[in-house]
């Protein structure tokens, strides 16, 4: 050790009567967070303004190769890709022992749906519809990370999506607001843990990314330009944002995209107005990869000093690897280009959140072998994965009851992805380990006995191979039934990762065609981080299981849902269509002066060469069991500005089997001074029925749920005529009118 750290020193002087537990009131941690401000440099104020990748995982094009020197010399605060204790502690180490005020790292990293134990894609979890399953996967990722020596997460990312061609659906949790939020919200819990004590050694900091409105890229590449009416942007896109805001998340991305024409990065209107004065966000912004230089190829700053010139002003506190702040902020300030109090600003929000932390009072506080030992790929986390696993599966078809399927039955197991383990795990694997993983395959032989089981390849994930086809016939041919695990390599959504086809790729469905012609009943399991165009694999399976990339105990769960271990309930959180021609789709739309329904053959919002409905709507998923609705009823017709409107209806169990059905609730706005959605997701309710029972489910609605940005854009309701819908999707609903007051 160079040298006691005086930071460390005047903390622990600070803080003599402090208890174990992180004493932090909000004047004493201004007050500690001026003390340490006080004693910086310019240079290293700057320094806690700098986020820099380690060597460990690669996210994005660049590194910067002396980032350990940096971090000795105050440079750089925050550290991300770097993990495990012992890798965080000799980093910190050299934060702590040889800087010279010995301010602790950040550390960062992409625990987006799991750290080692890894749970379905984003998206696939808000299938489930379980916000309390949810909440769980994020405390369990937090749980695992922290004890790996992390404090913050760049997650949830809470961007909502109507577009399955842009990769990064696979990330978020689909096309609607309302259930965004409720997700965004059980995520920030999660993370930041249910008191949202970030001093908890078990909880990281969380960020809501991508601020904002990253989801909507014109024809859904990545990174294309976002253009949107104000409208819309803050009736469909901000909720969610707003919603991990109000959760107590502390940190926002900002994203990739222009906005109107400005970059978010660079856009005083979206980090200062917006997020900081409308939405009360309190934390520190950081912005997403080099996004700072990214505004010179935008077109809207000449070089790399004026782009973090753009930032600095527009709100930004940190710098993701784009080395602008660190290479041109000390010179802007000492030629009076930028004010040293915009520095303290932003400094004293990063140094708050490391006080919260508990960094101050032991910058080792994360490390510990002992915790890392006993929470990483704990038993309980590998059971709750499989649990969210299952419950994120969508069962899109069933003809003639094919599943589940009975045990001892010879089956034919084919395709590349019934065989993978890397797969399952999804773009965002943090630091998931795939090797001591099961494949559905694996898990299937286990479950149903080695001689019952023939794999044959047949298909690869890509590619135009069709050398495996008749090794996988002839595997058909000498079963009963057949299971082809089919759809997308994992590095095919996420980032950077956008398609103009959503087909299942490859020879794969060619092979579904040719196995079809023999006769024997098959079910598809997919596999996949973006809605498909499964136009004609819905003609030619029997059964088709949608099962994301489900994660570490991703082939446990496939086999439980085949077998009917495990009873599908997952409901689809965006609408799968019919062909690509038709995105973006979503049940959201509005009617149009002329809509499908009008008697004109002719002249009407429609397709010539294809229906206007989706393959399979919004909210859409089948049950082993069936599911009817009746006796929709609704306490009072009217609703008053300050009363609330009581709609109960039944929900019947008349299959077989026991089951869990999402009952979902939908407005209309009949007419308004803007035209509004043809439905509007308002509440939903996960039940358990058991075979041949009854509930009655019921729902609230009250004004504040009927309020929207009217004409002159004030956020309020108006009275009228309205339609309350509930069903086991957006489309196959039970309607009763109401009139709000
Ligand atoms: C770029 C991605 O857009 C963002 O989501 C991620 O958090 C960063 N890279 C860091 O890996």
């Amino acid at each position: 050790m160079k040298h006691i750290s005086l930071i460390l020193f005047i903390t622990v002087f600070l803080i003599a009567a402090c208890t174990p537990s992180v004493n932090n009131t909000d004047a004493r941690l201004d007050k500690r967070v001026d003390s340490v401000l006080q004693l910086m440099t310019l240079e290293e104020k700057i320094g806690q303004m700098v986020l820099y990748t380690s060597d460990w995982d690669v996210t994005g094009p660049t590194l910067r190769e002396n980032y350990l020197d940096d971090i000795r010399k105050g440079h750089c605060g925050n550290i991300f890709n770097a993990h495990t204790v012992a890798y965080t502690r000799q980093l910190q180490k050299i934060a702590v022992e040889e800087s010279r005020l010995g301010i602790p790292l950040l550390f960062g990293y992409d625990v987006i749906h799991g750290h080692k134990t890894i749970f379905p894609i984003s998206l696939g979890e808000a299938a489930s519809w379980d916000t309390t399953a949810l909440e769980l996967s994020a405390r369990v990722s937090a749980i695992e990370a922290a004890a790996s020596g992390l404090h913050w997460t760049f997650a949830p990312m809470v961007d909502v999506s109507v577009d399955p061609r842009w990769g990064r659906v696979s990330e978020g949790a689909g096309e609607d607001p309302f259930l965004g939020s409720v997700i965004a919200r059980a995520r920030v819990r999660g993370f930041q843990g249910p008191s949202n004590d970030l001093s908890d050694t078990l909880t990281v900091l969380a960020t809501v990314k991508h601020f904002a409105a990253y989801g909507a890229p014109e024809a859904g590449r990545d990174y294309n330009t976002v253009d949107m009416s104000e409208r819309v942007f803050r009736s469909i896109y901000l909720p969610p944002y707003r919603a991990a805001i109000d959760a107590g998340a502390l940190s926002v991305m900002t994203s990739f995209n222009e906005l109107d024409g400005v970059p978010a990065t660079g856009s005083r209107y979206l980090l200062t107005d917006l997020l900081r004065t409308e939405l009360g966000f309190k934390g520190f912004v950081v912005t997403d990869y080099t996004s700072i230089n990214e505004m010179v190829d935008h077109g809207v700053a000449a070089n790399f000093a004026e782009a973090g010139l753009l930032a600095i002003h527009a709100g930004v506190d940190m710098d993701m690897q784009g080395e602008v702040y660190f290479n041109f902020l000390k010179k802007q300030v000492e030629e009076g280009l930028v004010s040293e109090k915009l520095i303290d600003e932003a400094v004293r929000r990063v140094l708050k959140v490391k006080f919260m932390l508990g960094l101050f009072d032991d910058p080792y506080r994360y490390c510990s072998e002992e915790r890392e030992k006993r929470y990483v790929y704990a038993p309980e986390h590998l059971d709750a994965a499989l649990d969210v696993a299952r419950k994120s599966m969508v069962l899109l078809k069933n003809d003639n009851q094919l599943l589940p399927l009975k045990k001892g039955e010879k089956i034919a197991v084919l395709g590349e992805l019934a065989a993978s383990t890397r797969d399952m795990l999804g773009s965002w694997k943090a630091a998931g380990d795939w090797d001591f993983m099961q494949s559905t395959l694996d898990v299937l032989r286990e479950y149903n006995g080695e001689k019952n089981v023939i794999y044959a390849e047949g298909a690869k994930k890509t590619g135009d191979d069709r050398s495996g086809f008749a090794a996988a016939l002839s595997a058909v041919r000498k079963a009963d039934k057949v299971v082809m695990v089919i759809g997308e390599d994992w590095d095919w959504s996420g980032e950077a990762a956008s398609r103009t086809s959503i087909q299942v790729p490859g020879v794969q469905t060619e092979l579904l065609a040719a196995v079809k012609k023999l006769g024997k009943p098959v079910v598809v399991v997919l596999m996949n981080g973006r809605p498909l165009d499964l136009s004609r694999e819905h003609l030619l399976a029997d059964a088709i299981l949608e099962a994301w990339y489900p994660g570490t105990m991703g082939g446990k769960a496939i086999t439980q849902v085949l077998y009917g271990e495990y009873n599908p309930s997952g409901k689809l959180p965006m609408t799968f269509p019919v062909n690509v021609g038709q995105v973006p789709l979503y049940y959201y739309a509005k009617n149009t002066g002329r809509p499908i329904y009008l008697p004109n053959p002719k002249y009407k919002s429609r397709y010539i060469d294809a229906p206007n409905d989706p393959l399979y709507p919004f909210g859409f998923g089948l049950s082993y069991t069936r599911f009817e609705y009746s006796a929709l009823k609704l306490d009072s017709k009217q609703l008053t500005a300050e009363g609330q409107l009581k709609a109960s209806v039944t929900v019947t169990n008349s299959g077989a089997y026991d089951g869990v059905e999402i009952v979902q609730w939908y407005v209309r706005d009949l007419v308004g001074s803007v035209t509004r959605p043809v439905k509007e997701l308002k509440g939903f309710n996960r039940i358990e029925l058991k075979a041949g029972e009854s509930k009655v489910v019921e729902f609230l609605l009250t004004p504040s749920q009927l309020a929207f940005y009217r004409q002159d854009m004030s956020f309020g309701t108006e009275p009228g005529d309205f339609k309350l819908f509930v069903g086991g999707n957006s489309r196959d609903v039970l309607e009763a009118p109401f009139v709000l007051k």
